[in-house]
């Protein structure tokens, strides 16, 4: 079973597609970090983070199985990730790995931004996971000020609504709701309500294939 997860930057679909791995015991992807590590390199190597065919170079030199560095969970490699995503040539040296990712013989679970979209059009199930810009401001600000990052709700809501519009309006795999996707708003959900909406779509989608 393939379970495609996308949304914008702190929708909670990060969590909620780990947890739905778990419970279905199937691998996980988290896309995001591919671009991430990406900008990383980019920067690390002094590399102009807009310039597409550098971008693209460095994206089809790098070893996409070394993720765990957890810098790559920061908010200046999510900017420099947004930066990085809108180029094709980047997209297109991800495509292979994350479709072979997908087609292990269990299944698998990814999440991202075009998983129902491009990289898994034939998901058996798609959820896009979503909740206003501000809920999801108030988030990543109490999440950064619990780990005793002092900062600012207004910066961070600048942030969460140009990552969106960047991510939305670019050419290449913007960041869209699949037509067949189930649409999962977790603006008043707590994180446990909303991974069990998550399984009542699972289970929804795999009684109606069965
Ligand atoms: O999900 P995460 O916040 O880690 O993603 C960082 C950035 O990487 C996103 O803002 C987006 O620009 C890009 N991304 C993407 N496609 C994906 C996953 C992430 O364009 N499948």
């Amino acid at each position: 079973m393939i379970i495609a997860i996308d949304g914008p930057a702190a929708a909670g679909k990060g969590t909620i597609a780990e947890r739905l791995a778990a419970h279905y015991r199937l691998p996980y992807l988290d896309t995001g970090l591919l671009y991430r590590a990406i900008g990383k390199v980019m920067a690390e190597q002094g590399l102009d983070p807009d310039d597409a065919v550098g971008a693209g170079r460095v994206a089809a030199a790098l070893d996409l199985t070394h993720l765990a560095d957890p810098q790559l969970r920061g908010r200046e490699a999510g900017e420099l990730a947004s930066r990085v995503a809108v180029h094709k040539p980047v997209r297109d040296a991800l495509l292979k790995f994350q479709r072979d990712f997908a087609a292990q013989p269990e299944g698998a679970v990814l999440d991202g931004r075009d998983i129902g979209t491009t990289i898994c059009p034939q998901a058996d199930v798609k959820i896009f996971v979503t909740a206003s810009p501000e809920v999801r401001a108030r988030r990543r600000t109490d999440e950064l000020n619990a780990k005793g990052r002092a900062v600012d709700y207004e910066r961070i809501l600048v942030e969460i609504r140009e990552r969106d519009a960047r991510d939305s309006g670019r050419t290449a795999a913007p960041l869209r709701k699949a037509a067949d996707a189930h649409l999962l708003d977790t603006s008043d959900k707590a994180i446990e309500t909303a991974f069990r909406a998550a399984v009542d779509i699972v289970e929804r989608a795999r009684a109606e294939r069965a």
